[in-house]
């Protein structure tokens, strides 16, 4: 068995699935935040401590007004909906990104809901919002290199330079899911997925399921995982 500890979802497809069923792809995303909902409450039954979610790219800017202010609102719509059910569920919000350009009712709003979670020990939900993994390898880098000149740190190693990067206290991913077909990572924990299992399926994110996670994990516990070692099953 291969452990399932951080789990993250490229939630695609919102847009195409409005489009299949002629609403407007606003309505794509407002039935995405219903099934994060499930996932999560699901993810936590099946004991998975992290699950990392793509909620919107330093890229997503590029949609129309409309669009953006839109996904802006959604985690109102989630944490007015959802915070009793994810506190009962002893869930707790994270948040990766920078934060800077997200508008300040949103950013209350996230706070707020990782406020009330602190001390939860179940699943760590972490939004990734407004997040960008070349601009997080960046911060870091500029982060660190400003350290290193106060005399704070030494010598740069792989370990040291995870510490600057906005999963510092988060397990390793082991799985990334993309829904919706497409095979590329879009700018996602470009340095977090290294050695990470990736599975692609085309069930849009609306219609995601329970089911379809469990059909991804099953994918994911076949994989044999070396960590760019031997396979030691090999005989030659
Ligand atoms: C990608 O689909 C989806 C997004 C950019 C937004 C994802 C957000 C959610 C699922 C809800 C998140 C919930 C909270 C609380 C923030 P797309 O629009 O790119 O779909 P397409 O590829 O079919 O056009």
């Amino acid at each position: 068995m291969n452990t399932l500890k951080h789990l993250a979802i490229i939630m695609d497809g919102n847009g195409r699935w409005a489009k299949a069923n002629r609403l407007p792809r606003t309505a794509g995303h407002y039935k995405g935040v219903e099934v994060l909902r499930n996932i999560t409450i699901y993810a936590n039954r099946l004991g998975i401590k992290c699950l990392t979610v793509y909620a919107f790219s330093t890229e997503n800017w590029k949609r129309s007004v409309e669009e953006v202010s839109y996904i802006m609102s959604l985690p109102k719509i989630f944490f007015a909906s959802y915070i009793k059910e994810l506190m009962d569920n002893n869930v707790k919000i994270m948040i990766i990104g920078d934060r800077d350009r997200i508008p300040k009712e949103t950013m209350k709003v996230i706070d707020d809901a990782i406020e009330t979670t602190r001390n939860n020990t179940g699943l760590i939900l972490n939004f990734a919002f407004n997040y960008g993994a070349r601009d997080e390898i960046v911060k870091a880098a500029q982060h660190y290199a400003q350290d290193y000149k106060e005399g704070k740190v030494g010598e740069l190693d792989e370990e040291l330079f995870a510490d600057y990067l906005y999963t510092r206290d988060l397990p390793e991913v082991d799985l990334l899911i993309r829904t919706g077909s497409q095979l590329r990572l879009s700018n996602f924990l470009l340095y977090q997925l290294a050695y990470s299992e990736f599975v692609v399926t085309d069930t849009l994110w609306p219609d995601f399921t329970n089911e379809v996670l469990d059909e991804c994990i099953a994918e994911y516990q076949q994989r044999k995982r070396n960590f760019g070692g031997r396979d030691e099953t090999e005989s030659h």
